[in-house]
């Protein structure tokens, strides 16, 4: 897998990274001998961006990392995140999530469960509408001078929050969800990150797996997988949107691959600063998954592709009304 450098002085990742959300939470049963054996195989076919949050499990995402990267710590680029205190599970110390004295402590408990002595990239998961950004990104450029992390990203931050902090320290990247049916990035925040030379990882490239196309209706899911709670999931949405596949499977025929290698190749399509990160537990996605990076998509394939994922036409929005007001801000 290709080496890039994330933003314009950030360190040198692979162009696709590996998202460990769903090896603990949201996503099926978890199984952490093949998750940890998916981390080893990323590792071992190049691919250094390693994904997780405090958030995911309230540190057991963290730990299953900090277990597969023992004694492989120096070939990963571990990207952790902090401050989304309804998934986390809360704060004891009543302080919220981007308060300047929770971030010393929430970057400590990061640390322990990843077993390491530094963090690469520290991200905050949500931005805190309750405490100004520079306050928190202030309290963030303390643990690069103190030497605990060494990049900074944000999270589904909106434009103006983007600039505000890239004022405090520089941002090596902003990681928010972007995929054929997830677009919405491109109307500012793209332009906002490409403006200030910051990297674009973007998160749930395959649309949760829905574009995959092997969730077309709810019966693929589990009863208890969180996407049932996620509008665009719900048993009519998810009919609605199936219908918006058949461009992606006649491509993915037609270049003899599947349509989620289609939906990650569209996305390297958009340009070199953006660094999908799918996610998966299982060795034989991860695989084809970086075989996608080689197929290059022709400009009739990745206009047709856009035209039929047109900004607008996904049916419900990306998240439960509640979590959507986080975002963006
Ligand atoms: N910053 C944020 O707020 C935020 C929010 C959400 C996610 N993220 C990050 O982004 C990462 C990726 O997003 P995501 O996991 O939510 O969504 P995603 O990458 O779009 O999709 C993951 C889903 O697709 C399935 N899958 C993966 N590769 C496949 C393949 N080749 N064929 C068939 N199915 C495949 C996975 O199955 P299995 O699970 O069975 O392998 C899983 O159900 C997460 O792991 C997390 O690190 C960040």
């Amino acid at each position: 897998m290709q080496l890039r450098t994330l933003g314009a002085n950030g360190p040198q990742v692979s162009a696709q990274g590996l998202g460990c959300m769903g090896m603990s939470i949201s996503y099926g049963e978890p199984n952490d001998a093949e998750s940890i054996a998916t981390i080893h195989r990323a590792l071992d076919l190049g691919v250094n961006l390693i994904v997780t949050s405090d958030a995911y499990g309230a540190g057991v995402n963290e730990q299953l990392v900090g277990r597969a990267l023992q004694g492989r710590r120096d070939r990963a680029m571990v990207a952790t995140k902090f401050g989304n205190l309804g998934l986390a599970g809360g704060n004891p110390a009543g302080l919220s999530g981007g308060h300047p004295d929770y971030v010393p402590q929430a970057c400590e408990k990061s640390l322990k469960c990843l077993g390491v002595d530094v963090i690469d990239i520290y991200g905050l998961h949500r931005v805190d509408p309750a405490v100004p950004i520079e306050d928190t990104v202030g309290a963030m450029k303390k643990l690069v001078e103190q030497g605990k992390v060494r990049y900074l990203a944000l999270s589904e931050a909106g434009p103006q929050t983007i600039r505000r902090a890239h004022k405090v320290h520089p941002i090596a990247a902003v990681e928010t969800e972007y995929s054929l049916w997830s677009r919405d990035v491109e109307a500012d925040v793209l332009p906002t990150c490409r403006e200030l030379g910051i990297a674009f990882m973007a998160y749930a490239p395959l649309g949760r797996g829905f574009l995959t196309a092997t969730m077309k209706s709810l019966d693929a899911l589990l009863p208890k997988d969180r996407r049932r709670e996620h509008p665009r999931f719900n048993a009519d949405n998810i009919k609605r949107n199936a219908e918006l596949l058949a461009p992606l499977e006649k491509i993915a025929a037609e270049k003899k691959c599947t349509p989620a290698q289609v939906a990650l190749a569209w996305v390297h399509a958009q340009g070199a600063d953006i660094f999908p990160i799918p996610g998966t537990k299982r060795r034989a996605f991860l695989e084809q998954n970086i075989a996608a990076f080689d197929l290059k998509l022709d400009a009739e394939a990745v206009n047709a592709l856009s035209n039929a994922f047109a900004a607008g036409v996904t049916a419900g929005t990306r998240y439960p009304e509640k979590q959507m007001k986080a975002l963006g801000i």
